[in-house]
């Protein structure tokens, strides 16, 4: 039996290149090794989206979409949408009851989260619990993995502490949930904007989407910030916080090429321009065929639909299941 895998995604927009080096790449590889479930978090979207739910809605086709353009593959892939399995909600509720409100308080995912929205003095109790939410999908699967990146490795902590919790108190000689461990993405889990700031972000109107054109490709990287002491193409210049050369590390292919290009940029007497005109056709080669064959799926959005519905069924007999033994356990067997 392969090690059971559950991550997703909320559908609040199209996914990026940060999503593409941050977890997409990773998955198309997962999906090889491990029983992958990808969840398309509707639920969890829309605790910070209540006022828009079209906007939910419509972005679920849209990151599926995504999915299968980067080679998410659903025959090795379980794809499903969270709001048609409604067991997690169930279980939800269940694990309310486990987690204290000052524990929730503390979680510094939510903590962040927070600020950046300006809730802190408004904080609908639906977007409070989401962590315990999370716990429920991850454990009605009863994954072994989740791959994510730093920021959301309070979740796994919560989702174990309510684990364990769960066991002691309804099957306390057999363990019943697994504990989960996080499966770190590479070096590269943070890709930085085009504007430099530390995390590309729809929010931060500062990322390349899979789905771009070559023009806005091209107007993207044009706009990114290199060096700004490199003013003459005689001045040495440096590499690091130089967004294109942090792009050209992690997509340029030919290494070696960009070792001896930094080489001479560091010496002086390498333009800005040869730099970017090189990361742009490294972009288009690799978003180009993506955003084809996103175009092309687009094109049957039924079929689109029905992927995600028949991802969705399997998924629910799945959580089906953990939930008859949940029931169980807590004595709830009329
Ligand atoms: N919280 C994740 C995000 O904001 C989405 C998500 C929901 C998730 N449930 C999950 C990720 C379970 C991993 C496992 O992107």
């Amino acid at each position: 039996m392969k090690p059971i895998i559950l991550t997703g995604d909320r559908p609040t927009g199209k996914l990026h290149l940060g999503h593409y080096v941050g977890s997409l790449q990773n998955r198309v590889k997962l999906q090889n090794d491990y029983n992958q479930f990808v969840m398309i978090a509707d639920i969890q979207g829309l605790t910070d989206n209540t006022d828009n739910p079209s906007k939910i809605q419509e972005n679920i086709t849209e990151v599926a979409l995504d999915y299968l353009a980067v080679g998410i593959d659903p025959q090795k892939t379980t794809i499903f949408v969270q709001s048609l399995i409604p067991e997690l909600a169930e279980l939800t509720v269940y694990f309310l009851n486990l987690v204290t409100l000052a524990r929730l308080q503390r979680n510094p995912t939510v903590k962040t989260e927070m600020k950046q929205k300006q809730m802190t003095n408004n904080i609908p109790v639906g977007f409070l619990v989401y962590p315990i939410s999370q716990a429920a999908d991850i454990l009605a699967f009863k994954a072994h993995l989740v791959p994510v990146g730093k920021d959301q490795l309070p979740m796994l902590e919560q989702t174990n502490e309510i684990a364990l919790r769960f066991n002691k108190l309804y099957s306390p000689r057999a363990v019943f949930f697994n504990t989960v461990k996080p499966l770190l993405s590479e070096s590269t889990s943070l890709l930085p904007g085009i504007d430099g700031k530390t995390k590309m972000s729809k929010s931060l109107n500062n990322a390349i989407y899979l789905s771009s054109t070559d023009e806005e490709i091209e107007k993207s990287v044009m706009s990114m910030y290199t060096d700004s002491k490199h003013l003459k193409i005689t001045d040495p210049g440096h590499i690091k916080g130089n967004t294109v050369f942090t792009y050209l590390d992690i997509f340029d292919p030919n290494k070696n090429e960009i070792s001896k290009l930094k080489k001479q940029y560091q010496a002086g007497g390498l333009g800005d321009v040869v730099l970017k005109k090189r990361l742009i056709q490294v972009l288009i080669d690799l978003i180009k065929p993506v955003r084809q064959r996103r175009e092309a799926l687009s094109k049957d959005k039924t079929k689109i639909l029905n992927m995600l519905k028949d991802g969705s069924a399997n998924a629910r007999k799945v959580a089906q299941k953990t939930l008859a033994e949940v029931r169980n356990l807590i004595h709830f067997s009329i």
